[in-house]
């Protein structure tokens, strides 16, 4: 594995943060470094091993180090996934507040029939996530790094069908909270 020159630059960026006898401490950017250039390089956002044992070279600890944290983190995809990976948080406000209708409307517009898998077309990867600490906004689905809060069913079909063009719409609340109801009513 070979960092591209952008990785190049953030590394070097984080590695300075550190002195040397703590760069161990980088191995959590590293990662995400990797995962980010996959992602633009691949169009997979994930770390392979040998990313990971070349951030070990890097950081000059053992291997299990980086495959310990990489494996923790449930932000690290140790496998391929798809181009966007819509992770849809269930925990307790999100299910309250309409989960199930985000879920359902995810494999509806994606074809994909249960968490864990990829769509045919290799464009999605549906995952279930805990709480992503935006309960007021609730429900959420993060898209790679992106959150869309206050969705609805109709509303996520619409942000699916958006990155399926090509277009990434604003992330944030995907209504006016602060202004009137939505059509229809808050249910
Ligand atoms: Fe979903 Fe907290 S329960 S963001």
């Amino acid at each position: 594995f070979a960092f591209d020159a952008e990785s190049e630059a953030e590394i070097a960026t984080i590695l300075v943060k550190y002195p040397p006898e703590r760069k161990a401490s980088g191995t959590l950017p590293l990662l995400y470094v990797a995962q980010k250039q996959m992602g633009r390089v691949t169009g997979s956002a994930w770390v392979p091993r040998v990313a990971m044992d070349e951030i070990a070279r890097r950081l000059e600890v053992a291997p299990i180090r980086v495959y310990e944290v990489a494996t923790f983190y449930l932000m690290f995809n140790t496998k391929p996934i798809g181009r966007y990976h819509l992770q849809v948080c269930t925990t307790t406000s999100c299910w309250l507040r309409g989960s199930d209708d985000v879920v359902a409307a995810c494999k509806k517009a994606t074809g994909i029939s249960a968490f864990g898998q990829s769509s045919a077309d290799g464009l999605f990867t549906l995952t279930e996530v805990e709480c992503l600490g935006g309960c007021s906004n609730a429900p959420i689905l993060q898209v790679d790094d992106d959150f869309y809060e206050d969705l609805d069913g109709p509303r996520t079909i619409e942000l699916i069908e958006a990155l399926r063009r090509g277009d990434r719409p604003k992330p944030g609340p995907t209504i006016d909270r602060m202004g009137a109801a939505p059509a229809g009513g808050r249910k």
